[in-house]
């Protein structure tokens, strides 16, 4: 119902996940507006400045809302993180070792669980692997690591991101159903379309969904608003400085001043110009920035 508040000309400067969310790509179009994405502003060394205090409280969310989900009335198969003395601890495993992935890998080595985090990028693995050693496994990701983890997980917390680009079906079907009843899949990148084929967003008030086997899926699209107080504070820490340069000097002004900002450029002025959202709808026009900045100036 938003999208009819959409005015020509505005410039939108806020999280849009337009990869999953065609309505919202078509009416920022419609509308002639230009469409800044958080999610995308990315530095030089490809940090997502924007993002990334939200998914260092969606990864800390997810340890804490995962083990809730985990016990018996909730659910899940009634196991505590931490297992106590004599018992199993519980089998985290998080795949993707990036803000997320990282602050949720804290959170579960504080409350004891047995964890394993995957990811394809080797260096995030060795950084991880020489702060925390062995206290948490590292593997390399792959479908069939994947499957053989998942498979004996008590609690997985998917936070894959391709930036821009539609959330690939890492965790498939036949993983979820090789899932013990009970078991929680907690999948954060669900703003992104999900981690799964059967991910769809849900909301606070009932978070949960289960599968035909019995697994809980948790897949709020707004974690961090759970934690309002907290997620604000963080966001404009990192927001502000943009927002006001955006204010004084115009989009392109803006852009001069912290090229960071180009790449968060997901609609310029009604034409869609980030690639990844465009190879998601292929029937929407794809237009170059530089081109389109160059007509405009
Ligand atoms: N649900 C929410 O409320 C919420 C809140 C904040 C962030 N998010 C989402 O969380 C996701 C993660 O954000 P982030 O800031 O941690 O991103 P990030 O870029 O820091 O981390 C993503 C990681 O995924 C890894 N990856 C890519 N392909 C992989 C594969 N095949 N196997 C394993 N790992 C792979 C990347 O190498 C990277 O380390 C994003 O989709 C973001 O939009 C959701």
């Amino acid at each position: 119902s938003e999208l009819s508040l959409i005015k020509p000309g505005q410039i939108h400067y806020r999280y849009l996940h337009l990869a999953p969310d065609y309505d919202q790509t078509v009416g920022l179009m419609k509308a002639g507006a230009t469409g800044i994405a958080f999610e995308t502003v990315e530095m030089t060394n490809r940090s997502l400045p924007l993002l990334a205090p939200m998914s260092e409280v969606a990864g800390r969310e997810a340890i804490i809302f995962g083990s809730n989900i985990l016990a018996k009335h909730m659910g899940g198969k009634g196991i505590l993180l931490g297992g106590v003395t004599g018992t199993a601890r519980a089998k985290v495993v998080i795949v993707g070792a990036g803000i997320a992935g990282q602050a949720a890998l804290k959170m579960a080595i504080g409350l004891e669980a047995d964890v394993t985090i995957l990811d394809v990028d080797i260096s995030k693995l060795k950084y991880l692997d020489d702060i925390y050693g062995n206290k948490i496994n590292t593997l390399y990701s792959n479908a069939g690591k994947l499957a053989s983890k998942i498979k004996d997980a008590d609690l997985v917390i998917s936070t894959v991101l391709i930036p821009g680009a539609k959330c690939p079906h890492l965790i498939s079907m036949d993983m979820i159903n090789s899932m013990e009843a009970g078991s929680v899949i907690v999948d954060i990148s669900i703003d992104q379309g999900g981690s799964t084929p059967i991910s769809r967003p849900t909301y606070h008030e009932n978070p949960t969904f289960l599968t035909e086997n019995g697994v809980v899926m948790y897949c709020c699209a707004n974690m961090p608003g759970a934690m309002p107080k907290t997620s604000s504070y963080a966001l404009a820490n990192v927001t502000l400085k943009y927002g006001l340069a955006i204010a004084d000097l115009g989009v392109d002004g803006a852009i001069n001043k912290f090229p960071e900002l180009k790449p968060g450029i997901n609609v310029y002025q009604g034409k869609l110009v980030y690639k990844h959202i465009s190879e998601a709808f292929p029937n929407l026009n794809f237009d170059n920035l530089e081109e389109l900045m160059l007509v405009a100036n």
